[in-house]
């Protein structure tokens, strides 16, 4: 391989440390001091700051770094199934398994690694694996940190198996919030939604924007592929844009599901809010030799900005 820009961002810029279990993590840094950490236990984005060091993604003060389940913040991956369906575990095992770092994946285009510092992860199935899901497929997860602190995370999953397999699929991610009750998410209005606490009931979202005042575990289906998620109390906008990825999650289980969970604080809730970028109405079907790509790409703006200067409706990748 020869000596391109993206392999000299890799093998120098990067900085590979170990986790709580003594898993590498891999540190990404841009010139301005932002910084991302990805573990090898699931792939998981762990921590995203900006350049003045404040860290965007929730993570609870009580998450268990424990294998095998996936720690309580950052961004857990979901696959290959979002929800508890049938006798996969909950969310899929891709967030309970150790990734490998790929050093020469098949090319993404020069955007996704041009001034960007990067790492390439893979999974595969082991023989165990296969056992409880037998298809056998590659999952490539390119996580990227651009010069203006963008996050992004690019799935690749490919069939490797003979026949045909179906998958769900969610970036589960936590963003940090000043206060729940401040928050308002735009780009969901007027869409329909499943309602987790009503047996998947589907509903139509009827406000201008959503907020939150109680539990919310919704499925919003076809969405746009940029959305906004304004937390008024700390003044920043977290832009998500999509691609590959029809439906958006939200999720923020409220004062009595945090009291029964053992890995979130009691008042927890209130710092933080799930919104996901996920294909789950319609899951993937991929036929032998085939590939799908799904990719999230996070940034966070002053709220003024945001308002005067984003357009959400614009097509970005
Ligand atoms: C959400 C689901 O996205 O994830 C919730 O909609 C679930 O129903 C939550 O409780 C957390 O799941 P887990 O497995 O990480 O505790």
């Amino acid at each position: 391989m020869g000596h391109s820009a993206a392999v000299w961002d890799y093998k120098v810029a990067n900085e590979i440390t170990q986790d709580w279990n003594g898993n590498p993590q891999v540190v990404l840094r841009n010139p301005h001091g932002a910084l991302v950490r990805v573990s090898l236990h699931g792939g998981q984005v762990m921590s995203w700051k900006n350049e003045h060091g404040e860290e965007l993604l929730f993570t609870s003060n009580k998450a268990l770094f424990k294998p095998p389940k996936a720690m309580r913040g950052g961004i857990p991956i979901c696959f290959p199934q979002f929800g508890n369906r049938g006798s996969l575990e909950q969310h899929g095992f891709a967030r309970n398994k150790v990734w490998s770092i790929e050093e020469s994946p098949p090319p993404l285009p020069p955007n996704d690694s041009n001034g960007k510092s990067y790492v390439d992860l893979i999974l595969k199935p082991s023989s165990e694996d296969l056992k409880f899901w037998p298809h056998s497929f590659e999952y490539r997860l390119r996580v990227a940190l651009g010069i203006d602190g963008r996050l992004s995370l690019i799935s690749r999953i490919r069939n490797v198996n003979g026949k045909p397999f179906t998958f769900s699929f969610a970036y589960h991610t936590y963003m940090s919030v000043s206060d729940i009750s401040e928050v308002r998410i735009e780009g969901l209005e007027t869409l329909d939604y499943l309602d987790n606490l009503s047996q998947k009931e589907r509903r139509t979202e009827q406000g201008d924007a959503l907020t939150f005042e109680n539990e919310v575990d919704r499925v919003y289906l076809s969405c746009p592929n940029a959305i906004a998620v304004i937390d008024h109390g700390k003044k920043r906008t977290f832009v998500i844009r999509k691609e590959g990825l029809p439906d958006v999650v939200v999720w923020n289980p409220w004062d009595k599901k945090s009291k029964a969970m053992v890995d979130l604080g009691d008042e927890e809730y209130k710092y933080m809010l799930c919104v996901d970028g996920a294909a789950v109405e319609n899951p993937i079907t991929l036929k032998p030799g085939e590939e799908w790509m799904g990719r999230l790409e996070l940034l966070v703006v002053p709220s003024s900005f945001c308002s005067d200067h984003l357009d959400l409706h614009k097509a970005y990748f």
